[in-house]
């Protein structure tokens, strides 16, 4: 269920971005259990590369992975954001388990549906593991992370997530995300990386059709939640990628001139027919790109990570001192 506040913080931004030229909406929107469902179809469809590649590194640098986190005997607790069904993660936290490594893992995830879940599984799964879910926003959660001193806390940002953000709101948010670690603390972060154009834009617009339902999802969910008339047949998705800048990006498309009312707000906006409303973000990068944005948000890379095919990265950050 949620808040009173988060409720309030939908509305706000939907009159905010609805009322822009060019309209958006924002992409943490798209995680309700609607959307985080769909999501989960999207990582397993063949066109969405960005997981086997991640789950490929986990499978075949799991141990380099294992010497990098470990702290000698004090260990080391895990705290993910965005955990999600934790699919990949679980392939770590299985070889972690099996090599004895003293750790706890503390998935964080907006959909309480999600976090319930996942603890289930990984209580099934990996029987011996110590896990405490974290249900909310991790935005709102970080500076809390400040206070859990005992143990390194290694901090994971995977599945290209910080893609998610601009370039320039990546920087603030992994600044804000320094602050809370301690100096011998980790952050361990997935980047997706720049490669062949059509591969982007098949992942961003899926023969299926299940990229389209997810950004349409949104104005369901405006629908549902606001109480509103979008006709979702009235909309399309399109995907537009940008070799040089590394920008992927999502709109939805209005197919003819409407309007729409929505009640919680008591407004009607119009769209024009071929109107675009952007509404996600999903950067790729290059390996300059990251070193430049652990510089300038003050980390120091410690190692990276790559698949075969060199189409994703994990790459390990400590604070610089
Ligand atoms: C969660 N995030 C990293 C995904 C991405 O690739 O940008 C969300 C997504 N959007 C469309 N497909 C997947």
């Amino acid at each position: 269920m949620e808040t009173e506040n988060q409720k309030n913080e939908f509305l706000h931004d939907t009159l905010k971005g609805l009322s822009s030229k060019p309209k958006y909406l924002s992409s943490k929107y798209f995680y309700d259990e609607r959307g985080s469902k769909i999501f989960q179809d999207i990582m397993r469809m063949p066109e969405y590369y960005l997981t086997d590649c991640e789950l490929e590194i986990f499978k075949t640098q799991q141990q380099k992975i294992l010497n990098d986190f470990t702290n000698g005997p004090a260990g080391f607790d895990v705290l993910e954001l965005g955990a999600g069904d934790g699919m990949k993660t679980k392939v770590l936290l299985k070889h972690f388990v099996n090599q004895n490594a003293n750790f706890t893992y503390s998935p964080v995830d907006i959909s309480g549906t999600v976090i319930s879940q996942l603890i289930k599984d990984l209580k099934n799964e990996i029987p011996h593991l110590q896990v405490e879910g974290l249900k909310g926003d991790y935005f709102k959660m970080i500076s809390s992370f400040k206070d859990k001193v005992s143990k390194r806390k290694i901090i994971l940002f995977l599945g290209s997530n910080i893609g998610n953000f601009s370039l320039e709101d990546s920087v603030g948010f992994l600044i804000k995300l320094r602050k809370s670690m301690n100096k011998n603390d980790l952050l361990f972060i997935g980047f997706d990386l720049k490669k062949e154009n059509s591969l982007i834009l098949d992942a961003y617009n899926d023969a299926g059709g299940h990229t389209a339902a997810f950004n349409l999802n949104l104005l369901y969910r405006i629908n549902t939640e606001l109480d509103s008339n979008f006709d979702l047949d009235n909309f399309y998705h399109e995907e537009v990628y940008d070799a040089d800048s590394g920008k992927a990006e999502s709109f939805l498309i209005s197919k003819v001139d409407q309007k729409v009312t929505i009640k919680k707000l008591n407004k009607t906006f119009s769209f024009a027919q071929g109107e675009k409303i952007f509404t996600e973000m999903s950067q790729k990068f290059d390996i300059r790109m990251v070193e430049e944005l652990a510089e300038k948000s003050g980390f120091k890379i410690v190692r990276n990570y790559l698949d075969k095919r060199q189409y994703f990265m994990n790459s390990l950050w400590r604070l610089k001192l």
